[in-house]
């Protein structure tokens, strides 16, 4: 970082991000998409977006996507106080493609949580630096970091650390990052998506104590290695054997990982329908996975041969500029970082085998229905995020 670089900050909250987010929202398929048919389940997704034409470069090389896990695994393996269950964090082809469409929309915005989740996977928070100039993906990623300035681990009152939290965040071990340049305002965007989604505010991103006490059969440099395994659907993953736990033992996510087996679906639980009804599905993180029927996660024809998603990867030449909307000069360019975050709002509890769960007061339909709901599980949340870990 130069010294002219001048640096604002800028935080989108994930509640506006949820509100964004109509409370009658049904998910339909995306039909005539650009994208590969696993995210037409989801309307809007992401991954189906088009190029913009302003982006006139796009795309992260084979070493920037080395830098990138490197510096990330760097920084969680010396938090301070240190980590208890840090997990090395690998990359994903997933996350990457859908960050990568994001960034090269040249829409300098978070998308919502459910247009960048991976259907039948899991959930994604995101990280995004945009700017005049263009930066490493090491400066980036440090700059990200460097909110752990404002940290205080324990602290009550920690904001505007999102970023870091989410760089340091031990559950959220998958990687993936986008990169355009959008001509039009003459910004350089990054995108960092991360899953599965965690960074709920309020909670710690790690277990503090000693380094690698979780896992002390699996610790490489201070990280818990499980050699890139990563737990689908709300797995659990126990980090001292590297081994998935799936979710609320349905039959239908099998295998080491707990991916789904859409042939074995069965009926979703009556939580599904009696209490959450379909606009969770794009709400809250953890329907789409304790749904799957109602929220049409396997609701795509898997023989379908998948298009060929390319994008160019990133030159180092950059292309002049002739927009007027341009203010930054060679010597003083602003650089903005945005970071989504999960609230309380974006999870809800359904307990064990979750028919029993049901608010305790039954107030109305709609919006605020739903919003009795987040209140009510915000507790529990709070609590299982963090001893989850
Ligand atoms: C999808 O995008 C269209 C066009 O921007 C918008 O009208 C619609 O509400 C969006 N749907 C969802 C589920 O966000
Ligand atoms: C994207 O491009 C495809 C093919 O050119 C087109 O069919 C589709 O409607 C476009 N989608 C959007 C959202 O513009
Ligand atoms: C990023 O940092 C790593 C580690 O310091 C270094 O090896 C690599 O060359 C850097 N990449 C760039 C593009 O500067
Ligand atoms: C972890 O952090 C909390 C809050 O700051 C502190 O009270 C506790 O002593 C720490 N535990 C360890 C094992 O360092
Ligand atoms: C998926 O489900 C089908 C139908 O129940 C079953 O025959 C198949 O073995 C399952 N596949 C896996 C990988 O479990």
């Amino acid at each position: 970082m130069g010294p002219y670089l001048r640096i604002r900050w800028f935080y989108m909250l994930s509640v506006m991000v949820f509100t964004c987010v109509a409370d009658d929202v049904r998910l339909k398929r995306n039909t005539n998409a650009n994208c590969e048919p696993r995210f037409t389940t989801i309307e809007n997704h992401s991954a189906c977006l088009n190029r913009s034409a302003q982006a006139t470069q796009a795309g992260v090389t084979e070493q920037e996507k080395v830098d990138i896990v490197n510096l990330h695994n760097l920084l969680r393996s010396q938090v301070n106080p240190p980590a208890t269950n840090m997990m090395k964090m690998s990359w994903d082809n997933d996350v990457a493609l859908v960050a990568q469409k994001w960034a090269e929309n040249c829409d300098i915005k978070h998308d919502g949580n459910y247009q960048r989740r991976i259907p039948a996977r899991f959930s994604s928070g995101q990280n995004l630096a945009y700017g005049g100039a263009k930066l490493t993906w090491n400066s980036t990623v440090n700059l990200w970091h460097s909110e752990v300035s404002k940290f205080t681990y324990g602290g009550t009152s920690n904001s505007g650390v999102g970023h870091y939290t989410q760089v340091v965040w031990s559950s959220s071990i998958k990687v993936g990052c986008g990169y355009a340049y959008c001509s039009t305002s003459n910004t350089h965007y990054y995108v960092c998506n991360y899953s599965p989604g965690g960074n709920s505010v309020g909670a710690m991103p790690y277990k503090n104590g000693t380094s690698c006490q979780d896992c002390p059969s699996k610790c490489k440099n201070n990280l818990c290695d499980c050699n890139g395994l990563i737990c689908e659907n709300d797995g659990v993953m126990h980090i001292d054997k590297c081994t998935c736990s799936c979710s609320l033992g349905r039959p239908y996510y099998v295998g080491d990982t707990c991916s789904m087996n859409c042939s074995a679906l069965t009926p979703d639980i009556p939580w599904c329908t009696n209490t959450i009804t379909p606009s969770g599905c794009s709400k809250y993180s953890n329907v789409p996975y304790t749904c799957p029927n109602m929220c049409g996660v396997c609701n795509y024809d898997f023989n379908a041969q998948p298009l060929t998603i390319t994008t160019e990867a990133t030159t180092t030449t950059e292309k002049a500029t002739t927009s007027k909307e341009t203010t930054s000069t060679t010597t003083t360019t602003t650089l903005n970082l945005l970071n989504s975050r999960v609230s309380s709002s974006d999870t809800v509890t359904s307990g064990p085998m979750t028919s029993s769960v049901t608010p305790s007061s039954s107030s109305g339909t709609g919006p605020d229905r739903s919003r009795t709901l987040s209140i009510i599980f915000l507790a529990l949340l709070v609590f299982w995020n963090f001893f989850s870990l």
